[in-house]
């Protein structure tokens, strides 16, 4: 089966961890591309890891939040386009953002989540320290919440009822299998992992359509929502998640403590 990833040309896809104009476009081949049920490569690519690198200077180069965060669209779109991803969340409990950046996404997420009446407890990591320390700024009570780390082979030192992520931490080919090991040593039984996709409404640019990129790769998907509209229609972002209760390891991937573990170093 074909996934459409939305990309600008079959061999090679844009990587945008800034959403709208703050743009760094990188593009990365994808000869390396993994069967979907192939064991992981160990490390993610170098010129992956370059291309997180390079957004600490590009985020910190600015002082307003949300463009510290990789987005420029402004207050309005940055809740009308992140705001669905609460549709996930349906109670109390600790939430992790991986690759949390200066941490406004977690503190916007904590808010929009009070005024649902729900109480969530703050986590995250990011690879960029100075990025981190941005975060634990906001968070000066929890310095215990959040770890320098690389989401891709991260062993927690606990579970997290609410589990968030972008796809682009990681090389597309990668995400099935990083959505695995979260599901299997991220995410708490009553919880959920949640995948975000951002678009670029002022690009004109849709989302990967990360459910279909999901089931493709093997993760059931429990549901999914999505956030403002494009100028060519259609959403600009999209969520996918998938609850700990609805995933079935399989035991291929499950040789203890799990064959991505055996892997990831
Ligand atoms: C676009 S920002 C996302 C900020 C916030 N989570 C949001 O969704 O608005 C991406 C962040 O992820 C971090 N990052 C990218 N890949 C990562 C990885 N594999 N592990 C940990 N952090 C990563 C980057 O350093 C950057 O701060």
């Amino acid at each position: 089966m074909h996934v459409a990833f939305h990309f600008e040309s079959p061999g090679d896809f844009k990587r945008r961890f800034l959403s709208d104009s703050i743009a760094i476009s990188i593009v990365t081949p994808m000869d390396n591309q993994l069967p979907n049920d192939a064991a992981p490569l160990s490390q993610l690519p170098e010129t992956h890891m370059e291309s997180i690198r390079i957004l600490e200077s590009a985020y910190l180069r600015h002082r307003d939040p949300i463009k510290q965060s990789g987005f420029s669209g402004g207050t309005d779109r940055w809740r009308t386009e992140r705001f669905p991803l609460l549709d996930a969340v349906d109670g109390d409990g600790d939430f992790i953002d991986l690759g949390c950046a200066n941490g406004h996404l977690l503190q916007s997420v904590l808010g929009w989540a009070n005024e649902r009446g729900i109480n969530l407890t703050p986590y995250g990591i990011d690879l960029n320290p100075r990025l981190l320390q941005e975060t634990m700024k906001r968070f000066p009570d929890k310095p215990d919440h959040f770890w320098v780390a690389n989401a891709w082979g991260w062993l927690p030192p606990k579970r997290f009822r609410w589990v968030y992520a972008i796809w682009d931490l990681v090389p597309i080919e990668y995400l099935p299998h990083l959505a695995r090991h979260l599901l299997q040593h991220a995410v708490d039984r009553n919880g959920a992992l949640i995948l975000g996709a951002y678009g670029s409404k002022s690009e004109d640019w849709p989302s990967v359509a990360i459910a279909d990129v999901l089931r493709e790769g093997g993760v059931p998907v429990s549901g999914v929502s999505q956030g403002g509209e494009l100028p060519r229609g259609g959403p600009v972002t999209r969520f996918a998640w998938v609850r700990r209760s609805d995933w079935q390891p399989v035991e291929q991937h499950l040789p203890s403590p799990c064959d991505c573990c055996e892997q990831v170093k």
